[in-house]
């Protein structure tokens, strides 16, 4: 083995090497006083300690039982003390990138209105649009950075960020690219996607728009690997299934990874669309039924919960359990963005997987993981903690993982490593939640 350059010692390791819908601990592939030992960006060795034995680099090989770590002599060794540690958190579905605000949206659904309404009555995305074109490059900048180290601060070490909020060719890409430019200097890798199909642009017919996409904004997205993923709002008074599926198949044939807002307000057939085009995720599913569920667990479609969604529209969320049992991965995404969502806690996110969508404490754990990574093809590289994955590795400040969705709307991530290094350590401060 290469030479350990970090060491999380004593830890309660949560691999997520479980099967999702396992009963009570079983997602999370526990390894009770562990090691995760890295060398480098990559995870090296992750077993108990008790059948390890450490050798400083140079030193003589030490007889004795189990597996030798050599380690460097300048090597970082961290004592988790028996709290959870876990791969770093998985962001599968926001829209941080944005300006303006529109909290009127929420007190006028609290006084009846629906987000449907609203829309219709010039508010909705198209508002968020208006001032995201007028905004500076430098104040989207700032905000998105602003939202993203939130992030980054509760353990999350990849996020997915949707454009979205310019519809129109040159907009879109400047988005794109102001993803990345958000993105410096905090210490999460961002994967763009272009969510071009958001809303119909206001000056534009819906015609008109998906052939620009297809046309013109497609091609140069790709060609400037602007984007990881493509995306589109499958819905009624958004883009019809017919306009998704051209856009999903250009940009999944172009090496794109697909995904799609299917079935959030109507059951639209966004589900099986999302399967049937190969997406990695299908996301929301609010009004999904059984046809869809059956559709995504033959291809293998990740489905994305966003339960703090339908939480602030007053709309009843998508269930996690006929999912888990059709064999459904189950991710959780916070979907910052600033109409349907605005909260910006994981902790508040892990509570709504488990008290709205039915998920287990354990279950709730493995969708900002291994299921959120999988939903954004990312699976060879991050959301489980297996030699070869990139070291992305947290200590929470507690060892059960119920603490987490049970003390919400507080970030118990106490020391982050991304990339094989140390990028937040509150270690002076008790590793234990307060
Ligand atoms: O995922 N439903 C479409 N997109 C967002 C909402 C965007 C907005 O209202 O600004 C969502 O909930």
């Amino acid at each position: 083995m290469t030479q350990a350059t970090l060491l999380i010692r004593h830890g309660r390791v949560a691999t997520m090497t479980g099967a999702q819908n396992a009963p009570a601990d079983g997602p999370l592939g526990l390894v009770e006083d562990g090691i995760v030992a890295v060398a480098g960006e990559q995870i090296a060795y992750v077993g108990p300690e008790a059948q390890t034995r450490l050798r400083k680099a140079k030193a003589k090989p030490a007889p004795g039982e189990g597996v030798e770590i050599e380690v460097a002599a300048n090597a970082v060794e961290i004592d988790a003390q028996g709290q959870l540690v876990t791969p770093g958190l998985v962001e599968p579905h926001s829209h941080l990138l944005f300006a303006g605000d529109r909290a009127d949206e929420f007190s006028q659904r609290l006084a009846g209105a629906t987000y449907v309404e609203i829309a219709q009555a010039g508010g909705g995305i198209v508002a968020t649009v208006k001032s995201t074109r007028d905004a500076k490059d430098e104040d989207l900048v700032l905000a998105a950075r602003e939202r993203l180290g939130r992030l980054a601060r509760a353990g999350v070490t990849t996020a997915e960020v949707k454009s979205g909020y310019a519809l129109g060719v040159e907009g879109e890409l400047r988005l794109l690219k102001l993803i990345r430019e958000a993105a410096k200097g905090v210490p999460c890798d961002v994967v763009p996607t272009l969510l071009a199909l958001h809303a119909v642009p206001p000056e534009m017919e819906s015609r008109v728009w998906v052939e620009a996409v297809l046309k013109e904004l497609l091609p140069r997205a790709v060609s400037e690997k602007l984007a990881h993923g493509v995306d589109a709002f499958c819905e009624k008074g958004a883009f019809g299934t017919d306009e998704c599926r051209t856009v999903l198949e250009a940009g999944i044939r172009a090496g794109l990874v697909g995904h799609l807002h299917a079935d959030q307000l109507t059951n639209s057939g966004g589900a099986a669309l999302a399967a049937a085009t190969g997406c990695g995720s299908a996301d929301h599913l609010e009004k999904t039924g059984s046809v869809g569920i059956a559709a995504m667990a033959k291809s293998g479609t990740v489905a994305v919960l966003l339960p703090l969604a339908a939480w602030s529209l007053k709309d009843p969320p998508a269930q996690a359990p006929p999912f888990l049992k059709a064999g459904v991965p189950v991710a959780l995404g916070g979907n910052l963005n600033p109409g349907t969502q605005r909260m910006e806690s994981v902790s508040l996110l892990l509570a709504a997987g488990c008290v709205l969508a039915g998920m287990t404490p354990a279950q709730a754990l493995y969708g900002v993981t291994a299921a959120a990574a999988r939903a954004l093809l990312l699976q060879e590289s991050r959301g489980k903690l297996v030699r070869g994955l990139r070291a992305d590795v947290v200590i929470h400040g507690t060892r059960d993982p119920a603490h987490l969705p049970y003390h919400a709307a507080v970030e118990h991530s106490r020391l982050v490593v991304w990339g094989g290094k140390v990028v937040l350590d509150l270690r002076k401060e008790p590793l234990r939640c307060g």
